[in-house]
């Protein structure tokens, strides 16, 4: 691109957040936009590029809330294999791919949001950047799931906090005979037509950050700086084993009717062909842990009467026909007898680990399936 192109696309792709270096004595911005630094995000990157490996070769890498890309192109520079950037505002992808166009480095860009994050969507890194992100989001826990679930070994988060100065402190609380700690989260009262990606929403004392974060399931969470109302932090996963909680909660299935079966006369055979689809992250065995049969991933199902009064809670069992790993799926025959007595049921399919728990315990859908008996 020659200089005029280039200057005239930086007009066009106004207004600009990030100030980067496009060689040539040329920058992507040369005034501060909102009240922030004209050279931002030169100060936070101070801090972060300490958080990070010098030499990122072999890693791959997400940036999530990426804006014009600056951490994603530092990201590049120290060698990362893959580098994703991913931006809820279309505007941003628009500068990533300019700013990628005239420096000449492979960053992959996206318009995402945060919500969509999951390994099928985007996959998982070995690092994750979630820079500036969480206070713009108004489902920060939802939010911090998706990050946990794309990232394969680190999460570092920079974001706007409850000034600590004025935060209350941490206390412990009784709810009826269970003591809990509660930690101060402030909520930012805006209009209600106020835009999620632009203005702030919540800002958590730094205790129910690294609360947050813990609890979202990350083995480490170091509190790395505090500086005015802002912090940064770095969280670790656990190496090799998870724990059984993290297991379950990536069961997760999708589970979808073959074949319409909506009428049938009482006590008769009926087959249900249901596919099943792994959409979690963990595998389901067919047989169970170490063969002993705790654990194995059937399909079952609960009778139900159409105002949800239990009938038969299992109500069936079919075996899967083989392992499933993340994304596989199968075909299973499902065979009950009719209930006796005529009137309109709900069957509800589920997956269950047995003796283990239902997939639905742990946030997964289940099937709902209106059958006449007549
Ligand atoms: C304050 S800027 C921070 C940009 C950059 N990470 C940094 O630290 O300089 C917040 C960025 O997050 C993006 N963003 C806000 N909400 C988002 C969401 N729900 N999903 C994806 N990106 C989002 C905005 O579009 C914006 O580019």
């Amino acid at each position: 691109m020659t200089r005029d192109e280039i200057l005239s696309e930086l007009t066009r792709l106004q207004p600009w957040f990030h100030r980067i270096d496009l060689g040539g004595g040329l920058y992507t911005k040369t005034e501060s936009v909102m009240g922030e630094p004209v050279d931002h995000p030169f100060g936070p990157w101070q801090t972060i590029q300490r958080l990070l490996p010098k030499d990122l070769s072999g890693k791959t890498l997400l940036d999530i809330g990426c804006n014009a890309g600056f951490y994603a192109f530092e990201a590049k520079r120290r060698g990362a294999k893959r580098v994703l950037g991913v931006d809820g505002q279309r505007q941003h992808v628009r500068q990533g791919l300019f700013v990628r166009k005239v420096l000449g480095l492979d960053v992959e860009f996206r318009r995402l949001n945060v919500y969509e994050l999951n390994p099928r969507t985007v996959g998982q890194f070995d690092i994750t950047l979630a820079l500036g992100l969480l206070y713009h989001l108004k489902h920060p826990i939802l939010a911090l799931e998706n990050l946990y679930q794309v990232t394969k070994e680190l999460l570092v988060i920079e974001t706007a906090i409850m000034p600590p100065r004025q935060t209350p402190k941490s206390f412990v609380y009784s709810f009826g005979s269970a003591k809990t700690v509660l930690h101060p989260l402030a909520y930012v009262e805006n209009p209600p037509d106020a835009k999620e990606q632009v203005f702030n929403w919540f800002l958590p004392g730094v205790d129910a950050l690294t609360a947050l974060l813990r609890n979202t399931g990350f083995a480490e969470v170091e509190l790395v700086e505090i500086k005015d109302d802002r912090a940064a932090v770095v969280c670790r996963k656990a190496k090799g084993e998870t724990s059984t909680h993290d297991t379950l909660k990536h069961f997760v299935a999708q589970l979808k009717l073959e074949e319409e079966l909506h009428a049938c006369r009482a006590s008769s055979e009926l087959t249900f062909r249901v596919r099943v689809e792994n959409i979690g992250l963990a595998r389901w065995t067919a047989a169970g842990e170490a063969h002993g049969g705790k654990g194995a991933v059937s399909l079952g199902s609960h009778l139900l009467q159409a105002d949800e009064e239990e009938v038969d809670w299992d109500y069936g069992r079919a075996r899967l026909p083989r392992d499933l790993e993340p994304g596989e799926t199968a075909n299973i025959e499902f065979k009950v007898r009719a209930p006796e007595t005529p009137g309109t049921y709900i069957v509800e399919f589920d997956m269950v680990a047995e003796h283990v728990t239902w997939f639905e315990d742990y946030g997964s859908q289940t099937l709902r399936h209106e059958l006449v008996v007549e």
